[in-house]
């Protein structure tokens, strides 16, 4: 499968206590527009001025990997029209913003399964990722036609045709066959409009990433927003399916030890 350049550098978060990296469930366009009467693709135009925005308060944040999820292998299901603005907008956004990106050290990626995309969209990508390949201040991964699910059979396949006896395969060589090879899992995965679903987002890579759901729709979703999603992080105790404080665990198997 075609990946992006490899990160050139990770770029740690300002505080050790921030997320690393941090991927978000863009959703809601739809129904801001609807609210308002206008087209749905009004709503992801708006979205995409959001996208600017939470960028910049991540960084202001000091959060340096942010992960998108623009569409999934599932939105091709859309009507058709919606389907063609949607990619006319994202090869508008690049053309528009990559010189700015570059500008300020992002390396910008696209995850997902290029080879449906048009020549033109995948020409743009290509571009956007070579000028940018180099930076390492920020690294924004745009998923587009991304699924979890064909991200983990794909790498599978190439890595049994690339002579990789599956029987020995083990957790490090799977994740380095990745889309998001060399970089961190995501540690907080925020969901805008409500659902609670992951809906095939970084299935592999987000087992152990904190959820935070909003119902925030996606285009206004604001840096207040971003900070209440910090915030809520914060304030989760992540064990990773350990004990969290063993010498309590110690205390409650002695006081359920009958004595005497
Ligand atoms: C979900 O809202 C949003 C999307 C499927 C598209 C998101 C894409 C963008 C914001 C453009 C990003 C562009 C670049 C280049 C990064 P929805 O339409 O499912 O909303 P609904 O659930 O309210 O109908």
């Amino acid at each position: 499968m075609l990946r992006p350049p490899p990160p050139t550098a990770i770029p740690a978060p300002a505080r050790p206590e921030l997320p690393r990296h941090i991927g978000i469930i863009m959703d809601g366009n739809g129904r801001w527009a609807k609210r308002r009467h206008l087209p749905r693709a009004a709503g992801h135009r708006a979205g995409v001025r959001a996208i600017r925005r939470v960028m910049e308060a991540c960084n202001d944040a000091g959060v340096h990997i942010l992960t998108l999820y623009a569409f999934s292998t599932e939105n091709w299901q859309r009507p058709r029209g919606e389907v063609s603005s949607l990619m006319r907008l994202f090869e508008e956004t690049m053309d528009s913003e990559v010189e700015e990106l570059n500008a300020k050290g992002v390396q910008l990626r696209v995850i997902g399964d290029r080879a449906k995309l048009s020549p033109r969209l995948r020409r743009k990508v290509d571009d956007c990722e070579a000028l940018t390949a180099h930076n390492g201040a920020n690294i924004l991964n745009v998923a587009i036609n991304y699924g979890g699910r064909s991200e983990l059979v794909e790498a599978i396949r190439e890595l049994a045709s690339n002579g990789v006896d599956l029987r020995a395969l083990d957790e490090a060589t799977l994740s380095a066959a990745l889309y998001t090879s060399g970089l961190p899992d995501p540690d907080l995965i925020i969901r805008t409009a409500g659902e609670l679903r992951v809906s095939n987002f970084l299935l592999w890579q987000g087992a152990y990433a904190e959820l935070h759901v909003t119902e925030a729709l996606w285009p206004d979703f604001a840096p207040g927003d971003l900070a209440e999603a910090l915030g809520d992080f914060s304030s989760r105790r992540r064990t990773f399916g350990q004990v969290a404080d063993p010498a309590g665990a110690d205390l409650g198997t002695a006081l359920a030890t009958p004595v005497g």
